[in-house]
């Protein structure tokens, strides 16, 4: 089938705005894409990604070459004419009290009611809180009256690092409008994924609002849940890997989001959940889960600190401690609510020196962690360390040289906060080798005697 090419603006050329923008032309549409900074734009248009994505700078560039996609930062001209202008800005934790910051979100909008021409499909892909499309809709109707316009919301569910493959291969599409218009122009929009395997879910806009909090607290629930099965298995001597394949395969559970680690980070998942709490309070319906979730996933930070300060025999003061990975995980230079964030801080104050490696993230680190000195490589950082911890599962350290890295480091003890080295292969080389709700597999921990005091 044709399908018919619709023009779109997209507002904020961040994560979401460029990958949205960079994908819709991608699947034949007409996009524009808005930044106010001039700077950002102009990187922009001669190739230059603000955000490590894989396979991005490729798509935009391919993307402009076909004449599919363009950037500007003149809002008002890029609004009319458009069939919707998508809202992709930022929506930040409020220093004051950590919920989602929606001032981006209501300018953008602001500006957009002031161009309007034809009838416009507005809509909020940004993160929002439940009920922000009604306040979006009240400002747009209050700035211009007379305007023909749907707020409608379409949230993203992109991770980090495969966002172009999750946005081209949607498991789902959900749009949130009570406006048959509005549905319809977005069914057409989507209809290349939709006709690819994609199912389109038409709710309305509160509900759609709501799924993508849902979605994401659901999942850190369940790593929450691992992680604290894995505490257990420590304790009775079980296997947390066993664990979740053999609760996994139960496909009412699923396999994925079971890995068990020092607790959830990112950009989405800790704010998303302070929002749904506020929600939910806001409400008179508190959600204890995922509030008792959120107070689990801080407390962990702690307990991988006391994990690593046990293996290295007590007292971390005085010990040189090499650190692997420092984002909140693989795949991206994100340092948003990182583990290493919260975990190296208190091991410098009991006294530690860390000198880390992370292949993407040092650049983003460096500033957010004074007095961490930064390796170029694993086998750098490791040199003459009295202890290892992996505290991201980047592939090139599932793949590190354990002989070569037991060799180079002045005590062989490694904290694999990932479970990304086999536990045998390490007793193999060397290793005093802890690791995440494995001690079922894993040799006992042979503290040298010195460290032991
Ligand atoms: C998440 C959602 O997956 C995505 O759908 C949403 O739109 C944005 O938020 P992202 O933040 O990129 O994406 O990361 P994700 O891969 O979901 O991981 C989040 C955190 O959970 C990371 O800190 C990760 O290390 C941790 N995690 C994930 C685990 O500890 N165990 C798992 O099994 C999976």
């Amino acid at each position: 089938m044709q399908h018919r090419s619709q023009r779109i603006t997209v507002v904020g050329a961040g994560y979401v705005g460029l990958v949205t923008g960079a994908c819709l032309a991608s699947i034949g549409h007409e996009v524009v894409v808005v930044d106010r900074d001039a700077g950002r734009i102009a990187g922009l248009e001669a190739g230059v990604m603000p955000i490590y994505e894989a396979g991005l700078a490729a798509l935009v560039s391919g993307e402009i070459a076909a004449g599919r996609l363009a950037f500007t930062t003149d809002l008002a001209a890029a609004v009319p004419g458009a069939a919707a202008v998508f809202i992709c800005v930022g929506t930040p934790p409020r220093p004051s009290d950590g919920h989602a910051d929606m001032a981006q979100v209501m300018a953008a909008a602001g500006e957009i009611a002031a161009s309007l021409s034809a009838f416009t499909a507005i809509v909020v892909k940004s993160t929002v809180p439940v009920g922000t499309g009604d306040e979006v809709e009240a400002l747009v109707h209050a700035r211009a009256p007379a305007a023909d316009v749907a707020v409608v919301s379409n949230p993203e569910f992109l991770r980090e690092g495969v966002a172009i493959a999750d946005f081209m291969r949607p498991d789902r599409i959900v749009v949130g409008t009570d406006d048959a218009r509005a549905a319809a122009l977005m069914a057409a929009i989507y209809r290349p994924l939709n006709e690819a395997g994609a199912p389109l879910v038409v709710t309305n806009r509160r509900a759609s609002e709501l799924i993508k909090y849902a979605a994401n607290a659901f999942l850190a629930l369940k790593i929450t849940y691992i992680n604290e099965i894995a505490n257990l298995c420590e304790e009775i001597g079980a296997d947390v890997e066993d664990v979740a394949r053999g609760i996994g395969l139960d496909p009412r559970i699923g396999s994925q989001f079971l890995k068990a680690g020092p607790g959830f980070g990112g950009s989405c998942f800790p704010k998303d959940m302070l929002a749904l709490m506020k929600t939910g309070q806001d409400h008179g319906v508190p959600l204890r889960s995922v509030e008792t979730a959120v107070a689990v996933n801080d407390a962990r930070k702690g307990e991988m600190v006391r994990k690593i300060v046990r293996a290295a025999g007590g007292s971390v003061a005085g010990k040189t401690i090499a650190v692997l990975g420092l984002t909140f995980k693989a795949g991206t230079d994100d340092m948003r609510s990182a583990a290493s964030l919260v975990i190296l801080p208190q091991l410098q104050k009991q006294g530690a020196r860390i000198v880390a490696h992370d292949p993407a993230g040092m650049g983003q680190a460096g500033p957010l962690l004074p007095g961490v000195l930064m390796a170029k490589g694993s086998m750098a950082a490791l040199a003459g360390a009295d202890l290892a911890v992996i505290l991201t599962e980047w592939p090139e350290f599932a793949a590190l040289d354990l002989d070569a890295a037991a060799r180079i480091m002045r005590r062989p003890i490694l904290v694999d906060l990932r479970n990304l080295v086999d536990p045998d292969e390490a007793a193999r080389a060397g290793f005093c080798y802890r690791s995440i709700g494995r001690t079922g597999r894993e040799a006992e921990l042979r503290v040298p005697a010195e460290a032991a005091e």
